[in-house]
């Protein structure tokens, strides 16, 4: 009897080993291990399941709020590898690091700003880009400036720590270009079609044609209203 217990054991034993070796060759073929670069290969599956099958008592009311960025970051033309570190505006307190969430929006003649949103919600599906700037605030030459707002060919978060004017997503549109007032402020704003769970990239970037005077900066804070200066996107309600 004890021979036979000895045997099985070391059987089983044997078993076991070839089925560890052999699953974590498979496990590792199969899943990379997830990190920032390729977190968004993970599905996305909808939160708002059979929302659209609700029948509902009355037409859509009409409501909006607005969604602030989830990166802001910039890219220089003239330093193409340059990787500017998020500056969040950290500081250190009695109670240890505070983060207030402030962004900084910087547009010179060779550097740009990109932007990136996600759309939240449901049935919100009907976007509009703004860019507001109080009048002033802005180092503005003599001659005004422009900002040109192009859209990018960007459709997942961009990973701050490798974006560089090389690293770049490509210009898929240019949308505008804003003239920045000195006296009244700026509002500028389209509207434009979009899906749930989107992500939208734009990127704002000097008039070529206003020569060497064009400087924008401004910190932007999250969840204040005009005119504080900010580039957000309203939502409108759309179901
Ligand atoms: C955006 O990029 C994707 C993949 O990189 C490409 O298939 C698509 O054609 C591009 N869209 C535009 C409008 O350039």
């Amino acid at each position: 009897m004890p021979y036979i217990s000895l045997f099985l054991c070391a059987a089983f034993t044997l078993v076991n080993i070839v089925f560890t070796i052999s699953s974590r060759r498979t496990a590792a073929s199969l899943d990379p291990p997830v990190t920032h670069k390729n977190i968004h290969l993970l599905r996305r599956p909808s939160q708002y399941i059979r929302f659209d099958e609700v029948q509902r008592p009355s037409e859509p009311i009409p409501r909006q709020f607005n969604n602030y960025p989830i990166a802001v970051a910039q890219i220089d033309a003239a330093d193409e590898g340059r990787i500017f570190a998020e500056d969040a505006r950290a500081y250190m307190s009695p109670i240890g690091t505070v983060v207030p969430g402030d962004r900084r929006v910087l547009v010179t003649p060779t550097i740009s700003t990109v932007v990136q949103f996600r759309t939240i919600d449901w049935g919100m599906e009907d976007c509009e880009l703004h860019v507001s700037l109080p009048a002033l605030s802005l180092g503005v030459g003599p001659k005004g400036v422009s900002v040109v707002v192009h859209r990018l060919n960007q459709t997942y978060p961009l990973d701050l720590a490798t974006l560089s004017y090389r690293t770049r997503p490509p210009r898929v549109a240019k949308l505008a270009s804003v003239q920045l007032s000195r006296t009244e402020g700026t509002v500028w704003h389209r509207r434009f079609a979009c899906a749930a769970d989107d992500v939208l990239t734009f990127e704002l970037e000097c008039s070529q044609t206003d020569g060497g005077d064009c400087l924008v900066e401004w910190w932007q804070k999250r969840g204040h209203v005009e005119p504080v200066p900010a580039v957000y996107l309203t939502q409108h309600a759309t179901a």
